[in-house]
């Protein structure tokens, strides 16, 4: 079989939560410029428009709607949309996502005893939960009736090397919503496998994006997380591009409840 053909995601219908910056919008023009038909659903208006200009501005197929993912009648309504749209929905990618602030040791490492878990307010520690895994959970729900219905589908989550590697620069809750995450793929691929849906899991290291106010856009914040990395680099959204389009083609036909991890070693350990 030839890659063209093996990685094909032209004509695909693609949904695409938190596509309107970062990783989500990586994924977005991955798609768009493969030819995929997208729908890309985020909370900013702003940003959603721009995004479906530029994709539009090089000929992709291409539609927005506003939505917040922890409102299960928003993620009705886009659903609604895309298959009104497109007829279907072949991709998900299941994306959105919030920080949950600052870790409890400084770049320095020094305490931060504003960081400590018992000073975590407990409207923070909801709103990551709710913004980071219960909206996973609420997504699937609003999508797989529709797979079901059409014989299939595929539904990539974008989970976190947190999910299983503590952290000391990343927050409690964060690091909690994504080990929810984690699991909760495997246990939804488990039992979607027989409706011929697969579900797996992007797991990106630190990436520079517009998360946590975009603090890894400032050099100072990202040398902790480059010393950390054996390959001593922070990611840029677009090394999420390959997994993103491995996991939407038939090249993965045979894959779930993976999770693949995109992270520049950081999760073997540090090393020179
Ligand atoms: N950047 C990293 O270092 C990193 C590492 C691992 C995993 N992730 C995960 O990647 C995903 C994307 O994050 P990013 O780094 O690209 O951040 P980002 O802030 O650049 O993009 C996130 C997008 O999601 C949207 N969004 C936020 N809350 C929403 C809501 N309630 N409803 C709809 N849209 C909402 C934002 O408006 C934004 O456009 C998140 O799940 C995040 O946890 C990020």
């Amino acid at each position: 079989m030839k890659i063209n053909d093996l990685f094909d995601v032209c004509g695909l219908a693609v949904l695409i939560t938190g596509g309107a910056s970062g990783i989500g919008l990586a994924y977005a023009q991955a798609m768009a410029q493969n030819g995929a038909r997208i729908m890309v659903a985020d909370i900013n208006p702003e940003t959603l428009a721009a995004t479906v200009t530029t994709l539009r501005a090089h000929g992709a197929e291409v539609e927005g709607e506003t939505v917040d993912v922890t409102e299960r009648a928003d993620l009705d309504r886009v659903v609604a949309a895309t298959v009104a749209r497109y007829g279907r929905i072949d991709v998900a990618f299941v994306n959105a996502g919030i920080s949950g602030g600052p870790g409890f040791l400084s770049a320095d490492k020094s305490r931060l005893p504003e960081r400590s878990l018992e000073a975590i307010p407990d409207e923070l520690w909801t709103r990551v939960l709710e913004t980071n895994l219960t909206s996973v959970f609420r997504s699937f729900q609003a999508l797989v009736p529709q797979m079901k219905l059409q014989g299939g589908g595929r539904i990539i989550v974008t989970s976190s090397i947190s999910a299983t590697k503590t952290e000391i620069h990343v927050g409690s809750a964060y690091v909690a919503s994504k080990a929810g995450v984690a699991q909760f793929v495997r246990q939804a691929a488990l039992e979607l496998a027989k409706f011929n849906i697969l579900v797996n899991a992007i797991a990106p290291g630190p990436v520079i994006t517009n998360i946590g106010g975009g603090r890894l856009k400032a050099s100072d914040a990202r040398k902790p997380f480059e010393r950390a990395c054996p390959m001593h680099e922070v990611a840029s959204p677009d090394d999420l591009k390959g997994a993103a389009i491995y996991l939407a083609s038939k090249a993965s036909r045979f894959v779930t409840g993976a999770q693949i991890v995109v992270d520049g070693g950081v999760t073997l350990g540090e090393a020179d």
